[in-house]
């Protein structure tokens, strides 16, 4: 049934506001023109306008503004991402939501909801996540030690840096994984994963992008430090392109990083970063320690030369300019 939907809603799409018969359509599907009436009127229910034009055919007119996974799906070139989509009008968080289905889905789920309701950031802190963003989680199951998953999350900011320059932004990186537009916070993300001593079982990998809405609608306390891509555009941009092209660019790194050296990513994340070359503050649960950052260490964590000339690794904390 969701395949022959998302054929549909395809064939529609392509036929670029032109009329398509029911029998065409009936044709290509092979279905009989009492079930393409059926479709039809199973995507009316779910808000999808398409004309009916008696003697002529349907005509798609305008499409949802929800990421269903039928339309993700019908312009989606991947092989491994989003091949499943649960799609939720509303969750708590996309992230806790992905771990309960993890262990028992196949590599590549995407979890994304409209709304989320108890959006989590690092460090315990919520995630304010209201309707026109990209709330996302993929739960991915690569073979390696736990010790490197650090790494999938600067993968998954590489991704979202060239889905944002395709729609003419110039994003950076900022250690560890915030996605920055003009200095500010665009794009946070989440990596959490559940593991053996020596083998990750599965990786659930958060995005959270903000996009078509204002900044006003973010707390107080975080509105000077973050932007939208519609604030920066000044225009509402494809949330469906988006996500297509974000699931399309995350695929190709994560399919580099499963197969060649990390170094050509350490390299990419580098050469994005607004981090690497700046003094900084590293604030940890257990320490606060400054320093210049140098680069980035083979798990993914920052390379911090100390005031003392000594070079630090760490592993995780917030990183502050200064
Ligand atoms: C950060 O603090 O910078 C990370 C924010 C990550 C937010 C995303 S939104 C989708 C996913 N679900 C969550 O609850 N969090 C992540």
């Amino acid at each position: 049934m969701e395949n022959k939907k998302i054929e549909l809603i395809r064939l529609l799409s392509q036929a670029d506001g032109k009329p398509i018969s029911g029998e065409q359509i009936g044709r290509k599907l092979e279905i009989s023109r009492t079930m393409v009436w059926k479709y039809i009127q199973s995507l009316q229910s779910q808000g999808y306008s398409i004309i009916s034009s008696p003697g002529k055919g349907y005509i798609l007119n305008s499409v949802p503004d929800f990421l269903l996974p039928e339309l993700v799906q019908a312009g989606l070139e991947t092989d491994i991402l989003g091949k499943d989509i649960r799609h939720f009008m509303e969750l708590e968080s996309t992230n806790d939501y992905a771990k309960t289905i993890a262990k028992d889905t196949t590599e590549g789920t995407v979890v994304v909801a409209e709304v989320q309701k108890k959006g989590r950031g690092r460090r315990g802190f919520d995630w304010v996540s209201p309707h026109g963003g990209v709330w996302i989680s993929i739960v991915l199951k690569p073979s390696i030690v736990s010790a490197d998953a650090s790494r999938l999350t600067l993968v998954g900011g590489l991704a979202v840096v060239d889905s944002l320059k395709s729609i003419g932004l110039t994003p950076s990186l900022k250690w560890p994984n915030d996605v920055l537009v003009n200095g500010k916070k665009i794009c946070g993300i989440l990596t959490e994963m559940e593991a053996e001593i020596d083998r990750v079982e599965y990786i659930v990998l958060g995005m959270g992008i903000n996009l078509n809405f204002n900044t006003e609608m973010l707390p107080e306390e975080i509105r000077d430090g973050s932007t939208t891509i519609s604030d920066e555009l000044g225009t509402y941009v494809d949330r469906l392109e988006f996500v297509r092209s974000l699931l399309y660019n995350l695929e190709q790194y994560y399919v580099h990083f499963k197969t060649q050296p990390f170094e050509e990513l350490m390299e990419r994340w580098i050469d994005s970063s607004d981090t690497i070359g700046r003094k900084v503050r590293i604030v940890t649960p257990s320490k606060m320690v400054d320093g210049r950052a140098i680069g980035i260490s083979p798990s993914g964590g920052l390379l911090l030369q100390k005031n003392n000339g000594s070079t630090e690794e760490i592993l995780s904390g917030r990183c502050i300019y200064i």
